[in-house]
């Protein structure tokens, strides 16, 4: 049947008809929070680069898991700027950890019955080098070591599970984590601890001022050695089979917005939950044509999560979490 017939536009005829047919949705709980958890107290520093995300102290972290668990948010995702740094990422499984900190007071507040926790697992936060592993010196200069960073993702994962975190999540791309996390939880009594690993990160320009709030931009060289490259979507399904053979329980992809279509792909393909990372640039872009007034500010919002949500993703990590939750509320 085609036109006249048939007419499209029929169904669009008024709101409440087109939420009638509306295929995808968007809900508060699809949402996770990053958190930049720094030392002191009373701190809430804006970071220059992301308007309306802060660098937060433990105290008022918990204030603003109060808040997004008040506003219906999903979940939290968690990292850390420790007061200190050095070769081996000493910070990120120290059992008073900044994150580790924060992971115990958010646990014990009323807050947690309503969010889950989840710990960014990596040491590019932690690494006085900013990179995500162990740095070895070669002939040609240096390079990241893959297993010997094994275990100390590892040791950073179960004391994010013991601190309280209800999940963990890999990001920093190093071969065989998964399984490694897996058995370092197994071994110390966390079996129930899921892993949702970033299964297919890209090494992005987007990343950009996500460094300057974590404080984690390398010192030398790039992340193109761990991180995928941009062009490979076959690549990216290699990876995500890989994370799941080694016993991960849900998969991240990011960026989102300029990879959208890999996204879709992974949701051809498996059936485990997928989450999207609208990353640190994709905020920042979106912010910055919103203070020239050039986007309408809450459309451009709504919009740009509907679509990972198209894409296939289940749940959306997101620093416009709370802002979404309350447009959507
Ligand atoms: C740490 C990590 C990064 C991001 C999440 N985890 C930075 C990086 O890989 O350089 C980026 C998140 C963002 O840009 O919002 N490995």
């Amino acid at each position: 049947m085609s036109f006249p017939e048939n007419r499209m536009r029929r169904l669009r005829r008024s709101e409440s008809m087109r939420a009638l047919v509306r295929e995808t949705s968007v809900e508060p709980g699809d949402l996770i929070y990053p958190l930049f958890i720094c030392p002191g107290e009373g701190v809430r520093r804006e970071i220059s680069s992301m308007p309306g995300v802060f660098n937060l102290s433990v105290d008022e972290a918990v204030r603003e898991a109060e808040l997004a668990a008040s506003l219906g948010v999903g979940g939290l995702l968690f990292f850390g700027l420790p007061a200190s740094k050095d070769e081996q990422g000493t910070g990120a499984w120290a059992e008073d950890g900044i994150v580790q900190q924060a992971l115990r007071a958010i646990k014990s507040s009323s807050a947690s019955k309503k969010l889950v926790l989840i710990g960014d697992v990596c040491l590019c936060e932690y690494t006085s080098h900013g990179h995500c592993g162990l740095i070895t010196e070669t002939r040609d200069g240096w390079t990241v070591q893959n297993d010997p960073t094994l275990e100390l993702l590892g040791k950073t994962a179960v004391s994010q599970a013991l601190a309280g975190a209800d999940v963990v999540a890999p990001s920093d791309m190093m071969d065989g984590r998964v399984a490694a996390i897996r058995s370092a939880l197994d071994k110390a009594g966390c079996s129930d601890t899921p892993i949702l690993s970033y299964a297919s990160k890209f090494a992005s320009a987007f990343y950009g001022p996500f460094r300057e709030a974590a404080d984690s931009a390398p010192q030398f060289g790039d992340r193109k050695t761990y991180q995928m490259d941009a062009a490979n979507l076959r690549e990216a399904m290699r990876e995500i089979d890989l994370d799941l053979a080694e016993g991960a329980d849900m998969i991240l992809m990011k960026p989102a917005m300029p990879y959208l279509d890999v996204v879709h792909a992974a949701r051809q393909r498996v059936d485990v939950p997928i989450g999207a990372y609208q990353v640190s640039g994709e905020y920042s872009m979106l912010q910055a044509a919103f203070e020239k007034g050039w986007l309408d500010r809450d459309r451009a919002i709504l919009e740009s999560l509907l679509g990972m949500r198209r894409a296939g993703a289940d749940f959306i990590v997101t620093y416009f979490a709370l802002e979404a939750a309350r447009l959507l509320g």
